[in-house]
């Protein structure tokens, strides 16, 4: 059995220890954050992600995953550490790699020849070097300095870990290389061996050219409410080609959470480092942010004649399946009614409670049906499978208006329409319950 430290239990770390633990192997969780720990060692988990629950339980149970604040103990007992800590963003877009130095420079103190430093942080190109000059001047022997970027989904991360579609190992050397492609023995995936600058800037690629595909398809869905075609049915027909496939090609609201916005950010001032202009990220992020502008006005012309003018929100999360709030474009376009004296009612299933933290001043209500009551029109932010299912006739029936927003053309247009609502794009177009039914859902 080999000792693996993960070094930061956050949503990274805690996913990479409990599924290494799954993989076999013996796995040391540190995490520097006093709350954090206490939760741990008690048996709970500081975040919500579907399946975590019972790899958690089942292996601190059969004493293979148990969590510290003492590298001092983990680290000499560990053949590899896995740096797993945050990587914000600073002030200018770059990547703050300072928490990740910081941890190695604290394992550097206790670590034994051999050991083989694996960074899952996400880090600009170029900072495995910075860690093997850290190395160096350890004069530790025999460390090596390795890059296996994550590309775990939050709300599927267990399932994206032990069934990913590929393994990246960044290494320079071939046998370092190996020593961390074997640790994944049990997953049943390709890995990718490249050098260790590829591999990180491999993982700024892939976030970015997913965030590329959705800011695309919002940029069409904008042509398409000016030209009069429906989004959906083009990302269906345009997904069928195999060239192309069917994922990431959903229009609305943007995308958020905690990595989409600072990777595109970070890419950016990667690319500007190097001289190069960037050109495609930056319309990227652009229309995503035009998108959280545009449901705003939708919903303000919707609600402008009125007293007391009042909106619904339906979902808070960045995305279904998390209480993540971060970079949510929920948050954004509800900042910007309640900067135009617009009230706000909201609702979501678990991130309510965060949400609270950071927009005190709105309603929440526990039931959707509450958020309906005297609204002139409903924002779908979020596409939890609930709100597809609510008694839309009683929700049509407790609104003062019939207009909804749907961000995530997630709902039933034709039932909506029949029972009287206008079904809007972020766009404006005002969706048609008259698609082709071989392109329905
Ligand atoms: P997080 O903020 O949830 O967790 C980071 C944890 O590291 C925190 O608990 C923090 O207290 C701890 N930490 C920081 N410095 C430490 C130190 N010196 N010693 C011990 N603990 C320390 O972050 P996250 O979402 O898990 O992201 C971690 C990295 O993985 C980031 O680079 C992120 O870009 C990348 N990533 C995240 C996801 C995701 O879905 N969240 C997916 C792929 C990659
Ligand atoms: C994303 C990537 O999918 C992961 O591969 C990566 O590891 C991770 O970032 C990371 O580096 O942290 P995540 O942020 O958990 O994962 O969520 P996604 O499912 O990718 O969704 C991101 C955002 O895009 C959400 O706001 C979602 O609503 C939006 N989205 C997604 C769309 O607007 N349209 C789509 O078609 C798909």
């Amino acid at each position: 059995m080999t000792t693996v430290s993960v070094i930061g239990a956050g949503y990274v770390g805690l996913v990479t220890g409990a599924c290494l633990a799954e993989l076999g192997h013996q796995v040391v969780g540190i995490e520097c954050d006093r709350s954090r720990l206490a939760m741990l060692c008690s048996g709970e988990l500081p975040i919500h992600e579907p399946g975590l629950d019972e790899l958690f339980a089942k292996h601190r149970a059969f004493g293979r995953l148990c969590f510290t604040d003492d590298y001092a103990a983990a680290i000499p007992a560990s053949s590899f550490a896995f740096i797993a800590v945050n990587t914000p963003a600073r002030l200018d877009g770059r990547a703050d790699t300072s928490f990740v130095l910081a941890a190695v420079r604290t394992v550097l103190e206790y670590a034994r020849p051999g050991l083989t430093l694996v960074t899952k942080s996400t880090v600009p190109a170029g900072t495995g070097d910075e860690i093997e000059r850290l190395v160096e001047l350890s004069g530790v022997p025999g460390v090596e300095v390795t890059a296996n970027p994550e590309f775990l989904r939050e709300g599927s991360a267990i399932a994206d870990f032990l069934q990913p579609d590929r393994i990246v190992v960044g290494a320079e050397g071939a046998a370092a290389g190996t020593r961390v492609a074997q640790l994944f023995a049990g997953v049943q995936a390709p890995v990718l061996h490249c050098s260790r600058r590829t591999a990180e800037l491999a993982k700024y690629a892939s976030n970015a050219l997913l965030a590329t595909r959705i800011s695309f398809m919002n940029e069409i869905e904008a042509i398409c409410a000016r030209a009069g075609a429906e989004v959906e049915d083009i990302a269906r027909i345009v997904g069928a080609d195999r060239r192309i496939g069917p994922a990431f090609l959903s229009a609305g609201l943007g995308w958020g959470g905690s990595c989409f916005p600072k990777d595109v950010r970070a890419l950016i001032a990667t690319a500007a480092d190097h001289g190069e202009e960037g050109a495609i990220l930056h319309a990227v992020l652009r229309v995503n942010r035009r998108q959280r502008e545009a449901a705003f006005e939708r919903l303000r012309e919707a609600v402008s004649c009125r007293d007391g003018a009042t909106v619904g929100v339906l979902g808070l999360a960045f995305k279904p399946g998390t209480d993540d709030i971060r970079e949510a474009p929920a948050l954004d376009v509800i900042g910007r009614l309640i900067e135009d004296g617009i009230r706000v009612r909201a609702h979501d299933p678990i991130a309510m409670p965060n949400a609270q933290r950071s927009l005190p001043h709105i309603g929440y209500f526990e039931d959707p049906y509450e958020v309906a009551d005297g609204c002139d029109a409903l924002l779908l932010a979020t596409e939890w499978p609930e709100y597809l299912d609510l008694d839309w006739r009683t929700m049509r029936r407790r609104m003062r208006g019939a207009v909804i927003v749907d961000g995530r053309h997630a709902l039933d247009v034709e039932r909506l329409t029949a029972l009287g609502f206008t079904c809007l794009s972020v766009g404006g177009r005002r969706r048609s319950a008259q698609r082709q039914p071989a392109l329905r859902r």
